[in-house]
């Protein structure tokens, strides 16, 4: 049978690392996958994680399996985290999932169960696993305009005007916080604008949320989804915690759907019990209770907050001093741009071809489309990225 099977495309993303693995150039370097790194180009663990680990490590007395929908304190400690009190708790139905990737795929199959004929609306553009598990479930897809290329900030006209061609029912995707891979983000009025125009179509919004502290902080870069939670009858919430928890091989995440009545709750909670057991029954527990012990000792949430509020604020000394960089570098504010985005990511907004020549000639890598890994920078290779992007001529 495995003869008749195809060749599968490469995840431009994932490829991106095997490829910077295999360059032998000391001097390369990965702005490549959204890992966070510190200056000395490692993944640290975050010290509340290992300190959360060893608490598991005297306390835990069972491996037995929790519950189809996870741990109830995992679910609890993160709708507290990221809708603070928004909504009411008993509107929400949550269940743990392997990552953000994981809730994101949960999601789609969730509305394709109960909706098969929805379009779901993505940003131009998105991450790429977007589209590519829409597409692998069958499900209809459409983009909304997103970046302007010229300003490399929101085209929100643009935005405005594509969602308005939305039809009741249809799904809108939307970054939560530090727009992949833009880095370019709404702010609150404009997202208020958005709400009013789904909340008039009766379309629902579906958050992805994979950087919260990130941006500006921890409840700033909640806030957006806070006001959507908080404003639509019905809002469907993907949630990550291996950026900010630091732990993506543990494959965290929680998939929350918010609606107005308890019958609709209790509905949702039993088929995303259900949709875990029909893909992997339980879900990954090891990192789930790592967040809920952190977030549930006072000490080790002011730890990891420090740890996290040190990590946003290396990344945004890096957007300055690139942004500063350059601007000596090339006599204009044309890339000021760097200092605005949020996040990890930055698109340059150059063409694969430059991209592909940063790479051959200077071992820079970035994905195709131009989207940098800030965090692969550190204050040595900044002027080094910098003075690359003015030689190829960006
Ligand atoms: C990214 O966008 O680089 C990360 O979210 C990693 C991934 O899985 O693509």
């Amino acid at each position: 049978m495995f003869e008749h099977l195809t060749q599968q495309p490469a995840d431009k993303i994932l490829a991106l690392m095997t490829a910077f693995r295999a360059d032998t150039r000391a001097e390369k370097i990965d702005l490549g996958v959204g890992v966070y790194k510190d200056a000395t180009g490692n993944t640290p663990v975050m010290r509340a994680v290992k300190s959360a680990e060893k608490v598991l490590l005297e306390t835990q007395d069972s491996k037995s399996y929790v519950g189809l929908a996870g741990d109830p304190a995992f679910a609890d400690s993160m709708i507290d985290l990221l809708l603070g009190d928004a909504v009411a708790r008993s509107s929400v139905a949550a269940a743990a999932q392997p990552g953000g990737t994981g809730a994101i795929r949960q999601a789609l199959e969730l509305i394709r169960n109960t909706s098969p004929d929805a379009t779901v609306w993505l940003s131009n553009p998105t991450w790429p696993n977007h589209p590519s598990i829409i597409k692998y479930l069958g499900m209809k897809s459409a983009e909304y305009r997103y970046f302007d290329s010229e300003t490399r900030g929101v085209d929100f006209d643009g935005m405005v005007a594509d969602l308005a061609k939305v039809k009741k029912g249809d799904v809108v995707l939307l970054h939560g916080c530090c727009h992949n891979p833009t880095g370019a983000n709404l702010n609150l009025t404009q997202w208020q604008d958005v709400i009013d125009l789904l909340n008039k179509i009766g379309a629902i919004p579906f958050i992805d949320i994979a950087y919260q502290g990130f941006g500006d902080g921890l409840s700033e870069d909640a806030a957006a989804t806070r006001l959507v939670a908080a404003s639509c009858p019905e809002t469907i919430i993907a949630a990550s915690c291996s950026k900010n928890f630091g732990i993506y091989r543990e494959r965290t995440g929680l998939l929350m759907v918010i609606t107005q009545d308890d019958a609709a709750t209790k509905l949702a909670q039993g088929t995303l019990a259900f949709l875990n057991r029909q893909n992997f029954s339980f879900p990954p527990d090891h990192g789930a209770r790592i967040v809920s012990t952190i977030l549930g000792d006072a000490t080790l949430r002011a730890d990891w907050e420090a740890e996290l509020e040190e990590t946003r604020n290396g990344m945004l000394a890096l957007r300055g001093q690139l942004a500063d960089e350059l601007q000596r570098l090339s006599g204009s504010d044309r890339f000021g741009f760097l200092a605005q985005h949020r996040g990890m990511f930055s698109r340059l907004g150059t063409t694969p071809e430059l991209v592909e020549k940063l790479r051959t000639d200077h071992a820079i890598y970035m994905v195709g489309d131009s989207r940098m890994n800030i965090a692969g920078l550190n204050a040595q290779t900044v002027p080094i990225l910098a003075q690359a992007i003015i030689d190829a001529g960006i």
